[in-house]
């Protein structure tokens, strides 16, 4: 397994290109399900969980023509298997996102239930309980959901909690159901408007996506479209956590601040001098971090997926921060590992109180879980000495070419390849 080693100390400085969101990205490649035209898309991430879908997708018939400029060209002309099998769904959980579009388009789907994650249980319940209300037969049966309906009628349906991948798999199964559908309770998620603009592209009549009441009303068949997918947050989040541990001046291109609000304030709290236009932010630290709490929130609150990142910024904080995890039960995952590194962090069940300390020192750690990952890998940047970062496969999972982009920047970051370290 591929490693990543860190000489701390380096202040960050220079330009980096903000890739597109994974988290949109996901979705709108199962989008290309829901018609026979060609969905041709740009800004799409080199990673493994794009790859992973595109296998998922291309196992059922799609058509995928891939450029190495972010272009994806998907046709689903041809869809010959109806079924998301266990071997996929295991190595990434997007894949129940290709439920609703293969029961709206096709009638009928087989998805492997996705099991246990290290960040929480994360059940799938709530996408199965709004297939079965907008009329689906369910079945659970050898680990596999199975779906089927004549078509989807359209219904009321309020989710018991504001689930992200649940709103979008909802979503893309009422824009062809015969009828209205109201989701209550809907994400916000810049990603969920992201996918929605893709789909009224398509020709799906969609409103209210942006706000927790999404009403759809279905259309027989859905047309070709092309979409730029939205910029990563998250990827943006982490390289400003990253120079507000390290220190430096950097520029960020391609970025979406409007969608950045609560973590843009928190950082800016923590001493950060922010700048931003429509499509970039510009962001220097010139002094020691200060400490900041965060109670981790759905959109427009502060993300769960920032927060192990944030963590690694307060570890060298002046002050003491309380920061609250309500999104998923066990994803502090990271704190052990930032033990190691000297950090002063306590957990009592959802909370850790973190006690800065004026440095960290490099330690060989381990990566747990993709955003656990980055945290360890802003803290090797700003640590004393050197650290290694071990399985960061989950890092390739959602972020493109991290390490180069950290080295153009002036980081000390080397990969060091499975064979090379054997
Ligand atoms: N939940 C249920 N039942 C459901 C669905 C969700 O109990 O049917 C619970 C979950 O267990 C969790 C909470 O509801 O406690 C919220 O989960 P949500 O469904 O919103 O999460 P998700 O859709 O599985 C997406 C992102 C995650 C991100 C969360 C929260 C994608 C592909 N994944 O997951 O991203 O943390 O929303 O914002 O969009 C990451 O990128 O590192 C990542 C984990």
């Amino acid at each position: 397994m591929d490693k990543l080693s860190i000489t701390g100390g380096r202040r960050l400085e220079g330009e980096v290109t903000v890739s597109g969101a994974k988290n949109a990205a996901l979705p709108i490649l199962c989008a290309s399900l829901l018609s026979s035209d060609t969905i041709a898309l740009s800004n799409v991430p080199a990673l493994n969980d794009i790859g992973t879908t595109l296998r998922l997708l291309g196992q059922m018939g799609v058509r995928a023509e891939r450029g190495n400029d972010g272009t994806v060209s998907l046709s689903a002309a041809q869809v010959s298997s109806l079924e998301a099998p266990y071997e996929l769904v295991k190595t990434m959980r997007a894949s129940i996102l290709v439920l609703g579009p293969l029961v709206a388009r096709f009638g009928e789907a087989r998805v492997s239930l996705p099991g246990g994650c290290a960040i929480g249980q994360r059940p799938v319940d709530q996408h199965i309980k709004g297939l079965a209300a907008l009329g689906a037969d369910i079945r659970i049966e050898h680990g596999f959901v199975i779906a089927k309906a004549k078509r989807l009628k359209g219904a009321s349906i309020r989710t018991d909690m504001v689930t992200v991948t649940g709103t979008e798999n909802l979503m893309m199964a009422a824009v062809l159901a015969e009828g209205q559908t109201v989701l209550e309770n809907a994400a916000r998620e810049p990603e969920i408007s992201d996918l929605a603009e893709l789909l009224i592209k398509m020709g799906a009549r969609i409103q209210g996506h942006g706000t927790d009441r999404i009403v759809i009303d279905g259309v027989d068949t859905l047309h070709g479209a092309s979409h730029r997918v939205v910029a990563d947050r998250i990827e943006a989040g982490t390289f400003l956590c990253a120079v507000g541990a390290t220190g430096g001046e950097i520029m960020l291109r391609h970025a979406a601040p409007d969608t950045m609000g609560a973590l843009l304030d928190k950082l800016q709290e923590a001493g950060l001098q922010i700048e931003c236009g429509t499509d970039w932010i510009r962001c220097a630290m010139r002094q020691r971090p200060k400490a900041v709490g965060i109670r981790t929130r759905e959109y427009p609150g502060f993300p769960t997926d920032m927060q192990a990142q944030l963590m690694a910024l307060n570890c060298i904080a002046d002050g003491t921060a309380v920061m609250v995890e309500n999104i998923f039960e066990n994803r502090f995952m990271h704190v052990q590992e930032l033990g190691r590194m000297g950090a002063r962090i306590d957990i009592d069940g959802h909370t850790a109180v973190v006690t800065g300390i004026d440095s960290l020192s490099g330690a060989t750690v381990m990566a747990t879980d993709l955003r656990a990952s980055a945290s360890l890998v802003i803290a090797g940047l700003a640590a004393k000495g050197d650290t290694t970062v071990e399985r960061i496969y989950h890092l390739d999972r959602g972020y493109e070419r991290m390490e180069q982009k950290l080295c153009a920047i002036g980081a000390d970051i080397r990969r060091v390849r499975a064979q090379e370290a054997a």
